[in-house]
């Protein structure tokens, strides 16, 4: 034991002084190896109770490390899985870094749910075709504690995102203040934004949420300017007014965006700051004939996951006030 201990302080004291300006947090995991069992190539399911998550670390990863790694936790769409939520995202992707450091990349996998036309499929709660009485945030929130106990996780630098089904879940977490907490930076791609996933009324944060939104202006499945035919829960707002409703609870002035312009062909950036923040508070991608897709090179003339998700999550942490 005595010996043990020892070791650990050789060890730790280095790495100490190397990360002494980075602030990261450490977790559980940092400095002993892992329980869990991984690939050649750094992926692991791993199962809680009846749910599981699919795990991807960076190439680099030590097991042993006592350098803590951000997590991006990533979640697919409806009738879609983690595997596929891993290729689209690109999260994975050897090179990704967040404060320079690889990342812990995470897709977890949703429940069956009636699905449409009465055809069960995958899907996360919020949505007209969710699943009842399934605790997705609760998940959520043992999928951290349980990356925090068997990886060196920094958990000032956990964000999240997510696709279609996937997103509008992304907005019911931010919703939630007890997980909206958790996070330092938040990604909605081409969200279904149903009522359940909180767009306007009942949603309350408790903080501001520093979000980046894409969605296509030729999205059938979630129409950019809404769908309002029903006046029920399988209404989906406009966009505009949704990521506006985002602006004004993070304490902005939505009616004037800090900068309009067209950084790529056929995209509108729209960036919201708040008067005295130097840090955004809501990036929005307006895709001109861009469809229900997480855009990539396949789609668009850029990708969303290495042009712009991880250097809008960049500069979060939650130890930052921004
Ligand atoms: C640490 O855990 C990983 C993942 O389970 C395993 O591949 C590796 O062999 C372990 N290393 C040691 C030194 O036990
Ligand atoms: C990690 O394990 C390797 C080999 O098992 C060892 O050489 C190294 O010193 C260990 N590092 C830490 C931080 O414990
Ligand atoms: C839509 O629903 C809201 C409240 O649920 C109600 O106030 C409103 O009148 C409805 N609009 C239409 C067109 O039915
Ligand atoms: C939408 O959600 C809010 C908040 O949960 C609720 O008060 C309202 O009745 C819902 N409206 C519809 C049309 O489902
Ligand atoms: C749908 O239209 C009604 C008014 O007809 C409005 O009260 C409601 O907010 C709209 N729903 C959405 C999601 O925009
Ligand atoms: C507006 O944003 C574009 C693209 O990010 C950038 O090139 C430009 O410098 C910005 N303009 C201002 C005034 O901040
Ligand atoms: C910005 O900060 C300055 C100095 O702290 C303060 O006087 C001013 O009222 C703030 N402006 C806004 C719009 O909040
Ligand atoms: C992590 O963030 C929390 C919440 O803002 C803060 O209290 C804490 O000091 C941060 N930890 C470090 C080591 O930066």
């Amino acid at each position: 034991m005595i010996l043990k201990h020892a070791n650990r302080l050789i060890f730790l004291v280095p790495s100490l002084l190397l990360l002494g300006s980075l602030a990261a947090v450490t977790s559980a995991g940092c400095g002993s190896n892992t329980s869990w069992i991984f690939d050649a190539d750094g992926h692991s399911t791993q199962t809680l109770s009846t749910r599981t998550f699919l795990v991807h670390v960076p190439a680099k990863y030590e097991w042993n490390t006592t350098r803590p790694h951000p997590v991006v936790l990533s979640f697919h769409g409806y009738g879609e899985n983690d595997e596929v939520q891993e290729r689209i995202s690109g999260f994975s992707k050897e090179g990704n870094l967040i404060d320079g450091r690889g990342i812990i990349a995470v897709y977890p996998l949703a429940e069956y749910g009636p699905g449409k036309n009465e055809r069960p499929a995958r899907a996360w709660i919020g949505a007209p075709y969710s699943p009842q009485d399934v605790d997705d945030i609760g998940f959520v929130e043992a999928i951290l504690d349980a990356l925090q106990t068997n990886l060196c996780v920094d958990s000032n630098r956990t964000y999240v995102s997510g696709m279609s089904n996937g997103g509008g879940f992304v907005n019911l977490l931010a919703c939630s203040p007890e997980v909206a907490s958790k996070f330092a930076a938040f990604a909605i791609v081409s969200g279904a934004l149903y009522n359940g996933t909180l767009p306007f009324n009942g949603c309350d944060p408790g903080r501001k949420i520093p979000l980046i939104n894409f969605h296509g202006t030729a999205d059938t499945i979630i129409p950019y300017d809404g769908r309002n035919i029903t006046n029920t829960s399988d209404d989906t707002p406009p966009i505009p007014r949704w990521r506006e409703a985002w602006v004004v609870r993070n304490g902005c002035d939505a009616s004037t965006p800090s900068n309009i312009s067209r950084p790529y062909e056929g995209v509108i950036e729209t960036i919201w700051q708040c008067n005295n923040d130097t840090e955004t508070t809501v990036k929005a991608f307006e895709i001109e004939h861009g469809i229900h897709k997480w855009p990539s090179m396949t789609e668009t003339t850029f990708d969303a996951t290495p042009d712009q998700i991880l250097p809008f999550f960049n500069p979060y942490s939650l130890n930052s006030t921004v």
